[in-house]
């Protein structure tokens, strides 16, 4: 049996059947707002057995007792079934999975072609991918007329047939984009026909097959004005809402994301992000969730509260959020210390995410230090992913189970 065929999420719409039931009631039930949850739930304990909800109301008290009784018992056949799955578990998968949420990777199409150990480390851990780059407007387009889905179908057929779910990254940015598109100044009439033409294709093409789609990326600056792209200055603002609209009218079921980078806490950027995916929604331009990249260093991470936060109000307005591209450099070496620091960073951030109701994915930007899009932008930087250049686990890759299986990080964060 191939690697991660046995606990294999289901292919499509598992995000959204968690929480929401059938996939093609997605949107609908993302607009109502989501349940109130209790602070420090982490979720999966309570959430396994059929218990009982505590008694709200005055009952009497041999009926008190009798439900005591049997939340107490019920509780303890959740807690230890869970205990077992942690104890069994052979990968961050399955724990996941019995969290309710998806744990993912970045991926890129070369060594999954070439590298054994990367194609079954890929297979054993996790439940979804994004192609790193291979869904990008650069690699999909080297001319006009001219698409190649190679690279990004071969990672497809690789996620369906060991069972892994795939977000799509990006429909538009403004890096990674080819030449020809750069190359001039287009009228404005044209550049939204291509545009158009380029949503409509790539997402018609894996129509019924990602899960969700990162339709805008990094849209906008730390100062919360938007970005100056190709795409603000040939189309204008409308841009980003235009593109939610194709999207969705090229796969009705897909749900999509705005995704950006160090606004996952608080601060003039996350507050502006939050305003303009709150004026989508409420304009109602098809949005369903927003994307936290997380691309953190020993030395900048936002507080887990604030990531906590923020996470609320985008649930407050019906969104689910995911984590999407996180990492964690270190800067020179990795001693034994930063490797203990930098564990500490990813289970916070797990944590986090498992005590959010919203959140529904955890993907990293990479899962070996072998393959990391860090070294490449900073030669002092590096050993930022949770498995070291042999694929042998590191300590992130055991805290990421630690809170996963509820052992000891929950209950030490503050909020
Ligand atoms: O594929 C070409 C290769 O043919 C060529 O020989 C080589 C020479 O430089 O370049 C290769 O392309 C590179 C590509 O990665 C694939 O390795 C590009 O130059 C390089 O710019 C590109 O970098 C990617 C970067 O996005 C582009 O901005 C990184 O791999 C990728 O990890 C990174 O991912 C972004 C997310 O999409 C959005 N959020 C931030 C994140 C990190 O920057």
């Amino acid at each position: 049996m191939s690697p991660g065929k046995a606990d294999a999420p289901r292919r499509r719409g598992s995000i959204a059947a968690e929480a929401a039931g059938p996939r093609v009631e997605v949107r609908k039930v993302l607009k109502i707002p989501l349940p109130k949850r209790r602070e420090f739930q982490p979720k999966g304990i309570t959430e396994m057995a059929a218990c009982p909800p505590a008694p709200l109301v005055r009952v009497s008290r041999l009926v008190a007792l009798i439900l005591v009784g049997l939340a107490v018992s019920c509780a303890r056949v959740a807690t230890d079934e869970f205990i077992q799955i942690c104890t069994s578990a052979s990968s961050l998968r399955s724990p996941a999975q019995k969290r309710g949420i998806q744990i993912g990777a970045a991926v890129a199409a070369e060594p999954l072609r070439s590298e054994p150990r990367y194609a079954e480390t890929l297979a054993r851990e996790f439940s979804m991918v994004t192609p790193e780059n291979a869904m990008k407007f650069g690699p999909l387009r080297p001319s006009r007329d001219r698409y190649d889905f190679g690279d990004a179908d071969a990672i497809m057929d690789f996620a369906e047939s060991h069972g892994l779910l795939v977000r799509g990254h990006t429909l538009v940015w403004n890096s990674q984009l080819p030449g020809w598109l750069t190359a001039k100044e287009w009228p404005r009439d044209e550049l939204i026909a291509i545009l158009r033409e380029h949503i409509t294709t790539v997402v018609g093409h894996y129509r019924g097959r990602v899960v969700a789609w990162d339709v805008v990326n990094e849209a906008i600056a730390d100062d919360g004005s938007l970005d100056d792209t190709i795409w603000l200055r040939g189309i204008g603002p409308t841009y980003i809402e235009m593109a939610f609209r194709w999207a969705h009218e090229a796969d009705p079921q897909a749900m999509l994301f705005y995704n950006d980078v160090e606004g996952e806490g608080q601060g003039r950027k996350a507050d502006a992000i939050y305003a303009r995916i709150q004026d989508l929604v409420q304009r109602g331009v098809p949005i369903h969730g927003v994307g936290l990249q997380m691309h953190l260093s020993l030395t900048k991470r936002p507080e887990p509260s604030h990531v906590m936060a923020n996470m609320k109000r985008f649930a407050a307005i019906g969104l689910q959020v995911h984590i999407t591209e996180m990492d964690v450099a270190i800067k020179g070496a990795a001693t034994a210390g930063n490797l203990s620091a930098q564990a500490r960073i990813y289970r916070d951030a797990l944590g986090v995410c498992l005590s959010a109701e919203n959140c529904k994915a955890f993907v990293l930007w990479g899962f070996s230090d072998r393959h990391s899009w860090i070294p490449h932008v900073s030669a002092t930087s590096g050993s930022a992913l949770i498995f070291d250049e042999a694929y042998r686990p590191k300590p992130a890759y055991n805290a990421l189970m630690d809170a996963l299986c509820g052992r000891e990080a929950i209950r030490s964060l503050p909020w």
